[in-house]
């Protein structure tokens, strides 16, 4: 197969959701379509269960199984399909969003009876505003849930999408009968006494043919003609090119756990969902089938065997072909390396390969040569945009409890935050070390490493701050500037790439810098214009 050819036969997106909303039900009913398992409950959750932060074998198993499902990759109808996994745990949150900047689409599952939840929303938020396509896919139609109508309101509303519905519920809950398929013009109908299978699918081309009166009864039918009829009205017509745009978010409904409306979802996943997609760097924007290979590094994660103490560094390939045992340039190193056993991904099994292509991931064996935004190329100097931090939501400071151990506790810090597993601040007046997360449950996270795997022991100190924010003068020689660093020296720290960074410890003192010194800008992530 050609080159070109293996590009636009891949497609690479994540699916979203809150906990529980069916995400893991999902992938699992899509790799069985493809073939890929042989049954359900191949693919293991990756979450924590309810109250189990302080359990350390928790963390543990979560780590493992968070390697193993990564990526999944399968083939269906000729199309190579990369599952990008995105923990839903609020804690994981910013791993969620840095794996946000590696996919070209995603899918966002909704639980019919919770509706919009509040994780959803704020992945969706990182989604639209970098103009990521989305197909919605509204769960657990099997149950009892909101009204079909509310539920895309909702949608529309909490998620500021525009939705269009490409199929429609018949029924709900207990008298869930089956799923009009508007994409395709037929009726899907739901076997109501296995309630597992789907019972047979009938091309329903005219809505207002009898055969739906005795499919359905004359109520359900009915209620189906004027349900479309209505959605007709009020939702604009599918456009593809909106859709790719990230302007028109098409809507399917289903039961992931019966494998209802799943395939109807995939079919036309495959037909609309975008091939690999150009990708802005700081120096120019490069295009998927150039022929020299660069990409950048979106995770990385430590190993699991304490023989093999090296990470998997995790590429999402952006134009040309990765090939084993050739020498790429680590930009910001700038070193050359050569890779002897890149790992790509399929199913939930990992598998050495020779060549990979644009939308691929490959999993590259790193002993500390990468951090999370690095990119590699055949020569050229690119640096990729797009992975910023985030202001924390928890800040302690960092003591050594072990001063024979410095040494080892300094490497391991320095290591888990290129890992992206929290982020470092140095105060600018004495220089202790602070680290911020986005939940508690990394603290553990990080004490648990160090002792496991540098040997070094660490005590935490609480400190009080609401926000970190990354520092932006208007002009670093004005006076005003000078006086907020003398005045404000206290709440001042450097994050690890060196970015000046002011730690608020109220939205009411926030408030009254911001109003000091009108010149200054205060942003709530690393990353701006
Ligand atoms: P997540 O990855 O988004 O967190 O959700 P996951 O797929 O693990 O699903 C969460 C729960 O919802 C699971 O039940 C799962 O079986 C159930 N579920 C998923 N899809 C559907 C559906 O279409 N209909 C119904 N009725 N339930 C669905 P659980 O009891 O929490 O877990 P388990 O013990 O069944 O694994």
């Amino acid at each position: 197969m050609s080159f070109l050819s293996e590009i636009q036969r891949r497609r690479t997106f994540g699916i979203i959701s809150h906990p529980d909303a069916g995400k893991t039900t999902l992938t699992e009913k899509l790799l069985l379509f493809g073939g890929a398992i042989q049954e359900a409950g191949a693919v293991k959750s990756n979450k924590i269960k309810k109250g189990a932060t302080s359990d350390f074998m928790e963390i543990e198993r979560q780590r493992g199984i968070s390697v193993a499902t990564s990526v999944l990759a399968f083939e269906y109808n000729g199309i190579k399909i990369n599952i990008l996994d995105t923990p839903g745990h609020k804690d994981f949150a910013e791993d969620t969003f840095r794996t946000l900047t590696a996919v070209d689409s995603v899918i966002v599952v909704i639980d019919v009876a919770k509706g919009v939840e509040e994780q959803t929303e704020k992945l969706v938020e990182v989604c639209r505003m970098r103009n990521i396509p989305m197909i919605v896919f509204i769960n657990k139609l099997d149950r009892e849930g909101k009204d079909a109508f509310d539920l895309l309101d909702e949608v529309e509303q909490k998620l500021g999408l525009t939705v269009t519905p490409l199929s429609f519920p018949i029924g709900m809950g207990y008298d869930f009968k089956g799923i009009y398929n508007i994409w395709e013009k037929n009726v899907n109908l739901f076997s109501g006494d296995s309630r597992k299978d789907i019972e047979e699918t009938i091309e329903v081309s005219d809505l207002n043919s009898s055969e739906l009166n005795t499919l359905l009864g004359d109520i359900a039918a009915n209620q189906l003609r004027e349900d479309i009829e209505l959605t007709d009205g009020i939702y604009p017509s599918f456009d593809k090119d909106a859709y790719l745009n990230g302007d028109l978010q098409p809507v399917f409904f289903g039961s992931a756990l019966n494998n209802f409306g799943v395939r109807e979802l995939l079919d036309c996943f495959v037909d609309i969902a975008p091939k690999p997609r150009a990708k802005q760097s700081e120096e120019r924007l490069v295009k998927p089938d150039e022929n020299k290979f660069t990409g950048f590094v979106f995770k990385i994660h430590a190993n699991m065997d304490p023989n093999h103490r090296d990470r998997l560094a995790f590429i999402k390939i952006v134009s040309g072909e990765f090939k084993r045992n050739t020498p790429y340039l680590h930009v910001r190193n700038k070193k050359k390396l050569k890779f002897s056993s890149p790992n790509a991904f399929f199913a939930e099994k990992k598998q050495i390969v020779d060549i990979s292509y644009p939308g691929d991931i490959v999993g590259l064996h790193d002993t500390g040569n990468f951090k999370i935004g690095d990119t590699l190329t055949e020569g050229e100097i690119i640096n990729y945009k797009g992975i910023p931090s985030f202001s924390p939501e928890h800040f302690r400071y960092i003591n050594n409890a072990d001063p024979m151990k410095a040494k080892q506790l300094y490497k391991g810090i320095d290591q888990l935050m290129d890992e992206g597993v929290a982020q470092l601040f140095t105060l600018e007046m004495n220089g202790r070390k602070v680290i911020g997360t986005v939940g508690a449950l990394q603290y553990e996270v990080i004490q648990y490493r160090l002792e496991h795997e540098y040997g070094a022991k660490c005590t935490y100190e609480n400190l009080n701050v609401h926000k970190a924010c990354w520092v932006d003068p208007e002009d670093e020689k004005n006076t005003e500037f000078a006086e907020f660093k003398r005045v404000k020296q206290r709440y001042l720290a450097k994050d690890k790439s060196g970015q000046l960074v002011f730690l608020a410890d109220s939205v009411f003192s926030l408030q009254m810098t911001q109003q000091k010194y009108p010149s200054i800008t205060f942003h709530l992530t690393s990353e701006f214009e």
